[in-house]
């Protein structure tokens, strides 16, 4: 357990709204297909602007919401699978723009898939000494979608989520984190491969490749694990909200029933979003903070999962104050 809290968040989105309809020009599928089996409605997506602007906006909106001073800020972790670059880090350019280069910061990207945002946070929980901690999870993840496959693209949007957070004696984040190291391609998007360029071999593009159907069994089964074994003893009942990854409102129902813990409880923006890979779980909780939804002495969970396969779950206790 780590005595920190939440004192503001933020969020960004790619700057083109893309709606089923939409979609239905670009690949063979429909707004009654992907609503009905997804819950999406519509996406996100950025042509112009890249992770790092998302990543920036989201930061920018998070600093303002808890009204510190940028040059407190001791470290900035930012959750991402699609950075701008191999090197530098999206964390770096988040503190270039920030104007913080004098600072005594460490700022460093992680890549754990869409649980990203939930490891980002248990790591820079344990990390924050002292000054502020900035975690961020951002994507345009269509950058790497094959738009020629309507089994993948009409899932993902671009986005970014931020939160800012310091130690507290009175608040607590509890966190449970897991990795299967099941790389089976059941969610896999490869990269260049070793020593073609020196051989002259030129090599596609690699996309985003995903079943389905095992990723939902997954799924299923993960998130569950993730929220009992941060509930420990405590009934599920005591839980105010639910924050979770936004993948697919199906998911979400199944983990509903199988839970026995209300639909209403749970802030679910899919339906306009998509699934933003380590965006989603900030992304809705910049929005449950924004809604005034997040309140003194609650009992929060934030709850993901994600390729590799990854898998965890936060519990905050948000103590005598907001978050
Ligand atoms: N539009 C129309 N038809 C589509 C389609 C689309 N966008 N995508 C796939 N189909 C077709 C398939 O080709 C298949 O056709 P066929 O029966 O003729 O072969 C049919 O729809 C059924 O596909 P199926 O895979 O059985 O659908 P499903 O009920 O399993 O739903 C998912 C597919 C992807 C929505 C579902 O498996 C899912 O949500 N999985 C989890 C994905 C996820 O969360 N990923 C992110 C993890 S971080």
């Amino acid at each position: 357990m780590e005595h920190v809290r939440i004192i503001g968040c933020g969020k960004a989105a790619g700057e083109q709204k893309i709606t089923n309809n939409d979609l239905e020009n670009i690949v063979e599928t429909s707004d009654e297909w992907i609503t009905t089996r997804t819950g999406i409605r519509s996406r996100y997506i950025s042509s112009s602007r890249n992770t790092s602007d998302l990543a920036i906006e989201a930061a920018a909106n998070a600093i303002q919401s808890a009204g510190i001073n940028p040059h407190d800020i001791r470290l900035i972790i930012v959750a991402t699978l699609t950075p701008d670059c191999v090197t530098p880090s999206v964390a770096c350019m988040v503190q270039a723009a920030l104007g913080l280069n004098e600072d005594n910061i460490m700022a460093f990207d992680l890549n754990a898939a869409c649980s990203g945002f939930l490891f980002a946070l248990q790591t820079a929980s344990s990390l924050l000494q002292e000054g502020y901690g900035l975690v961020i999870g951002a994507e345009t993840l269509s950058k790497i979608l094959n738009w020629e496959d309507r089994s993948t693209c009409v899932l993902f949007g671009d986005g970014a989520g931020a939160c800012v957070i310091e130690r507290d004696e009175k608040a607590s984040m509890t966190f449970y984190a897991r990795s299967s190291g099941d790389t089976a391609h059941a969610l896999y998007c490869g990269s260049r491969s070793l020593q073609k360029d020196m051989h002259n071999v030129k090599e596609d593009k690699q996309y985003l490749e995903m079943n389905g159907r095992e990723v939902f069994r997954f799924a299923t089964r993960a998130m569950p694990d993730a929220i009992h074994a941060v509930m420990q003893d405590d009934d599920i009942d005591t839980i105010d909200l639910i924050i979770p990854h936004q993948a697919n409102r199906r998911i979400l129902e199944y983990v509903s029933k199988k839970m026995k813990y209300p639909m209403e409880k749970m802030i679910i923006n899919l339906d306009e979003f998509g699934n933003t890979s380590s965006a989603s779980v900030p992304i809705a909780l910049a929005r449950a903070w924004e809604e005034g939804r997040i309140r003194e002495n609650m009992t929060i969970v934030l709850v993901g999962f994600g390729a590799g396969f990854t898998w965890g779950a936060c519990r905050i206790e948000t103590g005598g104050k907001q978050l």
